[in-house]
């Protein structure tokens, strides 16, 4: 959700404005998964880095997310979203991690799509996690060291049972990763858009859908 503070700054508003408008962009590219038959949407809302944020932001932040989980859900359930949270989410305020249990409970039997919302994530960390995880089942007895490939390694990640992503899209001319997804994105398409998050639409979404169909995937194998 890339370029909430320079939509605010060119608008003269503050920089929560900009986060404002991008929780709407959020609900639009709900949609426009729905209307496109994408059945997993990951939304990167929110690093572990961006707790380093000035703590006026963090709070109106924190807000959106609780005044989000209370007024989304109900429609989100609606429309056969299942909601996933993954990152540190014992960061946030314990009323938030409730809602957050909540709305995963909630809407647990829902199929059509598999929405992710990555909060207080950071890939570098959720592999360590993970190494620390698959570690202790090694030490327990429960895991043969040499059976930790690439396969069971991902099952000790926030991402377990989930496919990994085809493609990337990244708002707001940036053109880096920052930490999003690094282990599951080994071997997706990143399209880069130039547009900032809160005007992100359905024609942008069209759009990295095109482009996506244009790519040729390989993954690592030759043509003929
Ligand atoms: C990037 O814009 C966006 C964020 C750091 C936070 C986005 C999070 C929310 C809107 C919180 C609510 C969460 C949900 C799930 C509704 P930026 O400030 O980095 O903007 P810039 O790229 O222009 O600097």
């Amino acid at each position: 959700m890339d370029g909430n503070g320079r939509w605010a700054k060119s608008r003269g508003l503050p920089h929560i404005a900009g986060h404002r408008e991008g929780s709407r962009a959020l609900r639009r590219a709900i949609e426009a998964a729905i209307q496109s038959g994408v059945s997993w949407l990951t939304i990167y809302a929110f690093s572990s880095e961006n707790w380093r944020r000035p703590a006026g932001e963090i709070l109106g932040l924190t807000g959106l997310l609780r005044r989000y989980l209370r007024s989304e859900i109900t429609e989100l359930k609606q429309s056969g979203v299942r909601l996933r949270f993954i990152g540190d989410r014992c960061r946030f305020d314990s009323d938030i991690q409730t809602d957050l249990e909540a709305a995963e409970r909630d809407t647990a039997v829902n199929t059509r799509l598999n929405l992710t919302i990555a909060l207080s994530y950071g890939a570098r960390a959720e592999i360590a996690a993970a190494a620390r995880a698959a570690l202790e089942a090694v030490r327990a007895g429960c895991l043969e060291a040499g059976d930790l490939g690439e396969d069971v390694f991902a099952s000790f990640l926030a991402t377990a049972g989930m496919p990994d992503p085809d493609l990337v899209i990244r708002t707001s001319g940036e053109q880096r990763l920052s930490n999003f997804l690094l282990w599951q994105a080994a071997y997706a398409e990143l399209v880069f858009l130039d547009v900032l998050w809160p005007d992100f639409d359905h024609a942008h979404f069209g759009a990295a859908l095109k482009e996506f169909s244009r790519r040729e995937r390989r993954f690592g194998a030759r043509k003929d």
